[in-house]
């Protein structure tokens, strides 16, 4: 089975690992700073923390920002859960723009929904295609909010030539298996701001401060620390982040190869469908994806069929889909966490969705694994029931 993404792990990774496992530290120990600096270099940020994972590094920044009960977020609908459920974690509400034709959010649909409770912009770059960024600082700056980039697909991708990660108030990634590095489980956040990197690293580990000049009280002995305020044991250990330093080295490479894929398949797509049905992402002159996926909209009418029947009939043939993603809404929790949300319409998050399909996407796949991904694909959608 050819799956719609997967991570690559080397020998170079697994000694990595078993030198960790081999040292006085499995976790708490010099290799996660050692993470966080290379992270920061590598997307031209002043700081980064890792954590647990990137739900962990949305509810990590957003406690960090302070938001909290009776605030509101205003994040797109076609993401993964986390980027809204985080929010809730803090208490606060969640209102949902509208997207473009690459299912990122789209500005003026966010602009149209603050308020005076709107504490903060999240924006996804969906699949790895970065988001207006220039726009949406722009209303983030003339509304005194503040911007969060949800990058978890992103990690790569440049903007106007500069990393995604160089520009916003923070940045998050993760960097879970199907991602463009991995730790296993594991998340990043970069920020320029010095004081919002130690609010964040003391709430990834119970609110304790161990810096004597930040103590309420003149520490007593060596021992002394203080929990201050509530925090969670988010941290990432040695072990994930050895591997992590190790992929990280990898990273052009990745998304080279991600890229390369990419324009194979617009190339396989367009001799294969001339007459369109099947078209590729978006591509901005200013933006440049790191395809975390390879997203294609098709028009299933067109062929007299269903996603349900396609997919089914490309699993037979050994090629994995997904679709990202099912409008948040339509999903119970966020339904009910935000009952007002659901009457206003999206079109452009419907018609993404109705068209939508991630076909396989990892740097691992052969020139031959595409050509076979858009033959299936064609059969898939010609073949008659
Ligand atoms: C857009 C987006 N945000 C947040 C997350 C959460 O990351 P993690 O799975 O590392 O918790 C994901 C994970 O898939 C994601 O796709």
């Amino acid at each position: 089975m050819l799956p719609y993404g997967r991570q690559t792990i080397d020998e170079a990774d697994i000694a990595a690992v078993v030198e960790v496992l081999r040292s006085p530290f499995l976790t708490a120990g010099p290799v996660v700073a050692k993470f966080e600096e290379a992270l920061a270099a590598k997307v031209g940020a002043r700081h980064a923390s890792v954590c647990a994972n990137g739900t962990a590094a949305l509810h990590l920044v957003y406690a960090a920002l302070g938001i909290t009960a009776g605030d509101e977020i205003i994040t797109t609908p076609i993401t993964f859960s986390a980027t809204a459920a985080a929010a809730y974690y803090v208490g606060a509400t969640v209102r949902f723009a509208d997207v473009d034709a690459a299912g990122n959010l789209d500005p003026a649909s966010v602009e149209a929904l603050i308020t005076p409770r709107t504490r903060a912009i999240v924006a996804v770059h969906l699949g790895g295609m970065p988001v207006d960024l220039e726009a949406f600082h722009s209303i983030a700056q003339r509304h005194g909010i503040a911007l969060i980039e949800d990058a978890c697909h992103a990690l790569g991708a440049t903007y106007h030539g500069s990393p995604i990660g160089s520009r916003s108030d923070a940045t998050v990634f993760s960097f879970h298996p199907v991602k463009h590095i991995t730790t296993g489980e594991g998340g990043g956040i970069v920020t320029p701001s010095p004081t919002l990197k130690h609010r964040i690293d003391k709430l990834r580990a119970h609110g304790i401060e161990r810096d004597a000049t930040q103590m309420q009280s003149a520490p007593d002995g060596m021992w002394a620390y203080e929990v201050q305020e509530l925090g969670w044991n988010y941290r990432l250990s040695d072990l994930s982040c050895a591997l992590g330093l190790s992929q990280l080295a990898k990273l052009d490479g990745f998304v080279t190869r991600r890229r390369a894929i990419a324009a194979l398949y617009r190339t396989e797509l367009a001799r294969v469908f001339p007459d369109g049905g099947v078209t590729p992402p978006p591509r901005f002159a200013e933006r440049e994806s790191s395809y975390h996926l390879f997203a294609v909209a098709i028009d299933f009418p067109r062929f007299h069929t269903t996603r349900k029947v396609v997919t089914e009939r490309l699993a037979a043939a050994g090629i994995g889909t997904q679709v990202h993603y099912i409008p948040l809404l339509q999903h119970p929790l966020h339904a009910q966490r935000c009952p007002d949300e659901a009457r206003r319409a999206r079109p452009g998050a419907d018609q993404y969705y109705a068209r939508t399909l991630s076909i396989p996407m990892f740097p691992a796949m052969t020139d031959a694994d595409v050509g076979e991904v858009v033959a299936q694909l064609a059969r898939a959608l010609r073949e008659q029931p």
